[in-house]
């Protein structure tokens, strides 16, 4: 057992305007469009909370009210379905206990590293942890934990702060967060010397990626408000946990587990197509739907 304080907190950001998406994303937030039936961000919120997080920060901002609408009572359709004798258990996990959903807003869409700055007030002096409803972290086939649990358990070894990475081709790297990874602690433990944000193919210190998890010591909040714009002109995340680096302990941890990117349309297949036949009451048939329309 350890004496560090356990992380309770969790900020989601997802102020996000989910162009990528469109027109699917005008009227409804990118992180309510559903893998099979559940929304994106019921995943993260079910991630966190295996994890043992129980305040639930969202930085929304306009046009994103229905995902605090989806972790509410929906009363007249609870009602209508209790009178119908319909079974209401599939709503279970959008029951949020009283007072632990929160929100911030985020006016104006600065980048990732403001929208964590906005949810300060409520982090306090705690360290929290960061999920990025995007990445869509599941449990390895066939059983496992999900990545911010895992997160949570190397955490209390290690201290400090967190990040999760994975492993992507070389290519890619321009379209993440990138670490220089320092000494191995274990098979999925890395100590991390440097960060930098979408760095060019070139430039980049190695091929793993920050995948959308952290645990974060509050000292990142103090950085956050001074921090100026970096990749892309948005004030980054990456940019303020690289000054951090020296001042605490800093590792990156590798999620046995897989991961789906998202953000992307095809990740968004992916996923969909993956955890659809894995499902006991359609995988049979999905399956046969696939191989069919793959001879066709
Ligand atoms: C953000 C982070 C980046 C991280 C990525 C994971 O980038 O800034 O470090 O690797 O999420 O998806 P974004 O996808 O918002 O550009």
């Amino acid at each position: 057992m350890s004496a560090r304080k356990p992380i309770k907190k969790a900020v989601f950001p997802v102020a996000g305007l989910g162009t990528r998406f469109l027109p699917a994303t005008k009227a409804i937030p990118k992180e309510l469009l559903p893998i099979v039936d559940r929304p994106l961000i019921q995943y993260a919120v079910d991630e966190a909370r295996e994890a043992g997080i129980e305040q639930i920060i969202f930085v929304t901002g306009r046009g994103k009210t229905a995902i605090v609408e989806h972790f509410d009572v929906a009363f007249e359709l609870e009602t209508t379905m209790a009178e119908r004798g319909k079974d209401l258990s599939v709503l279970e996990p959008t029951r949020a206990t009283p007072g632990d959903i929160i929100t911030v807003r985020q006016q104006v869409p600065l980048g990732l590293g403001h929208a964590i700055w906005c949810a300060r007030a409520i982090v306090g002096d705690d360290p929290f942890a960061i999920l990025l409803p995007d990445e869509l972290m599941v449990a390895a086939k066939g059983g496992g934990t999900g990545c911010m649990k895992q997160m949570v358990e190397a955490y209390e070894e290690v201290g400090g702060n967190l990040i999760s990475v994975l492993e992507v081709p070389h290519d890619e790297v321009s379209s993440y967060g990138v670490i220089a990874p320092g000494a191995q602690l274990s098979d999925t433990l890395t100590e991390v010397t440097g960060l930098v944000e979408k760095p060019p193919v070139d430039q980049a210190p190695s091929n793993k990626i920050i995948s959308g998890r952290y645990i974060l010591q509050p000292e990142v909040m103090g950085v956050l408000k001074d921090q100026g714009k970096g990749a892309g002109g948005e004030i980054q995340l990456t940019d303020a946990m690289a000054k951090m680096i020296g001042n605490q302990p800093f590792h990156a941890a590798t999620f046995a587990g897989r991961r789906f990117d998202c953000g992307s349309k095809t990740g968004f297949v992916e996923a969909t197509l993956a955890l659809a036949l894995e499902r006991e009451d359609m995988g049979a048939e999905v399956r046969a739907m696939a191989e069919r329309l793959l001879t066709e």
